[in-house]
């Protein structure tokens, strides 16, 4: 049986470099200009259709300083594919071009990292008041909004006023996830373990919440932890499973977050070739056979967890095929 799925399903790509903030924690790498051009875009949708996939998502750099980019999202509307998703730091939109998007087919994922203070020192400029009254004119337009939190020492003790922010502006759902060590900076900021734990227990309290869905992916499944809760239904990574990310360099990579583990280029091949090519994702699909872990080779989760997160592994101990430092056992 095959370990991953027939076709992409989630495919998501970067447009561009280019972005207007200089966030603390950003993977971006905005020193290195690149984009994908319109045509190459509008070529990659109509395959991404071909390949029946059940979502796509925008992001970058920022994906509204893309030049077409609402052309990319119209186009996008049309196709034959359930939910399109632009991820932004939402500090400006053109509500003239907005209103002519499809509220049932255009998702907004929209980065809050905390209260005013925190959101602006992590975004590294002054633009929490923007980005609240963009969400709001959003939300009055009936568009699905998610807000995406990367949790990091300056702001985990603000969960719950995040949530209660969230609430206040009627989101549909908030995604909490933590910051990945993408360069040494990070280190010093970055949540422990013990903090992680930390805020997992705080998170049970929302359980059954029904006003808002609240996801905390601590990157790693957290098992036996797992089973008795809503993340269950991740079941690890799916990086080159069920996940392709197309970066604005062309390169195809499993994990935006390993963007030097490339499966292949757009400019090379098409993307059912890159996909179809068991030899280009070696680190995604062969785990069992490569995982420096006799614990994880011998453990009852490996089916689901595979040794947990590959980038944190490999940031936290160098060894890409390492066992997660998260795991417990
Ligand atoms: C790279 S940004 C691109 C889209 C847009 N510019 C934005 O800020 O939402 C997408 C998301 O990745 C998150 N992110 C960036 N660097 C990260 C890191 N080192 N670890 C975890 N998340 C990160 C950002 O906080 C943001 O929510
Ligand atoms: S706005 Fe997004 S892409 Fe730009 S620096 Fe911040 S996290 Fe990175
Ligand atoms: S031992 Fe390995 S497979 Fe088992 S839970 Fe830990 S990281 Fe996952």
């Amino acid at each position: 049986m095959s370990n991953y799925f027939r076709t992409p399903l989630f495919p998501s790509i970067d447009l561009s470099t280019k972005c207007n903030l200089s966030c603390i924690h950003c993977r971006n790498n905005k020193n290195k200009i690149s984009k994908i051009p319109f045509k190459k875009v509008i070529e990659l949708l109509d395959e991404f259709e071909s390949l029946e996939v059940f979502h796509l998502a925008f992001a970058g750099g920022e994906p509204f300083l893309f030049p077409k980019i609402y052309d990319v999202l119209e186009y996008s509307q049309k196709l034959n594919v359930p939910k399109v998703t632009i991820v932004t730091n939402c500090t400006f939109i053109n509500k003239d071009r907005i209103d002519k998007l499809d509220n049932n087919k255009i998702r907004f994922a929209v980065s809050l990292d905390g209260p005013k203070e925190i959101h602006n020192f992590i975004r590294n400029a002054d633009v929490f008041d923007k980005v609240i009254d963009n969400i709001k004119y959003l939300v009055s337009k009936g568009f699905f909004v998610m807000l995406n939190c990367t949790l990091m020492k300056y702001n985990y003790k603000y969960f719950d006023e995040i949530i209660k922010i969230a609430k206040n502006l009627k989101v549909n759902q908030i995604n909490f996830s933590k910051v990945f060590p993408v360069h040494s900076e990070i280190i010093k900021f970055m949540l422990s373990k013990e903090e992680l734990d930390e805020l997992y227990e705080n998170y049970r309290k929302y359980s059954g919440e029904d006003s808002l869905v609240i996801f905390l992916d601590k990157g790693y499944m957290g098992f036996p932890d797992a089973y008795d809760s809503d993340i269950a239904f991740s079941m690890g990574c799916r990086a080159g499973i069920s996940q392709i990310n197309v970066m604005s360099d062309g390169s195809v990579v499993g994990c935006k977050l390993l963007p030097d583990v490339c499966a292949g280029n757009i400019y090379k091949n098409t993307i059912k070739e890159i996909w179809d090519d068991n030899n280009n994702w070696k680190l995604f699909r062969n785990v069992i056979q490569n995982i420096n872990s006799d614990t994880c080779k011998k453990c009852d989760y490996f089916y689901a967890c595979k040794g947990g997160c590959r980038a944190f592994a490999y940031y936290m101990t160098g060894d890409i095929n390492g066992k997660d430092p998260l795991c417990p056992l």
